[in-house]
């Protein structure tokens, strides 16, 4: 990693690690790194931040084959928030946006309630930007039971069953390349529950055990349009 971006991530991990925001603390909550993946095109191009469209639902996957994650512009800056807490009562601080604009984010895409996530066929969670008789829009929506996220705050809970936050990612911006990497997750994770529940389902549409799979060096960015035949609206 060149000096620039590797201080540019160290920035991020810090940041999302709560360093002398929760003095004292952050231990019980560390980022968690994984291997650094660009974010690309399905044409093989790195993303370019200036291009990403405010209002839309991205999906890549991260940290493995089969973990969906969203990545959003949400078009205005946005400061960390550093009193976020996991269901196990450990607090932990999210590092905010990124980008020229610090408009940029991403979380993982598995429902902290029940682990609904979008899948080829259908998903039951992702973005609102508009008002609904539900919310008052700018959010991260799971129509499954209705939790509610605010995903400017570190995909806090703003109402419905969900324990915790989503699992914010880490990423790592290059200002002079306007692109973005994924670094690792801070929040919790469901990893392990989301694989021991979907287990049969993910081998079905991944192969056998692929889904498991660490994602490589790069990671493709899709709109949710031509990532999912069917978003459910709530
Ligand atoms: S699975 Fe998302 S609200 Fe229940």
């Amino acid at each position: 990693m060149q000096r620039r971006q590797f201080m540019s991530a160290c920035a991020a991990i810090a940041g999302a690690s709560g360093v002398g925001a929760m003095k004292g603390e952050w231990t019980s909550a560390m980022p968690r790194l994984y291997s650094r993946s660009r974010l690309i095109d399905h044409f093989g191009e790195p993303i370019k931040v200036g291009a990403l469209a405010t209002r839309t639902n991205y999906v890549f996957q991260y940290p493995f084959a089969g973990t969906p994650c969203f990545l959003l512009n949400l078009g205005q800056p946005l400061a960390g928030a550093d009193k976020l807490l996991r269901a196990d009562g450990a607090p932990y601080a999210w590092s905010g946006g990124v980008g020229r604009q610090h408009s940029i984010v991403a979380y993982s895409a598995i429902c902290a309630h029940k682990l609904a996530y979008p899948t080829r066929e259908v998903s039951f969670i992702r973005y609102q930007p508009e008002r609904s008789p539900t919310s008052d829009g700018n959010v991260i929506h799971c129509c499954a039971d209705h939790s509610i996220y605010d995903p400017s705050a570190g995909a806090r809970v703003l109402s419905g069953p969900a324990p915790q936050p989503l699992a914010a990612i880490l990423l790592d911006y290059d200002a002079e390349r306007d692109e973005l990497a994924a670094l690792g997750t801070v929040g919790a994770e469901q990893f392990d529950a989301f694989f021991s529940k979907y287990d049969f389902k993910l081998a079905l549409e991944y192969g056998q055990g692929r889904a498991h799979a660490a994602v490589g060096a790069t990671t493709v960015v899709r709109e949710m349009t031509q990532y999912c035949r069917q978003t459910v609206q709530c």
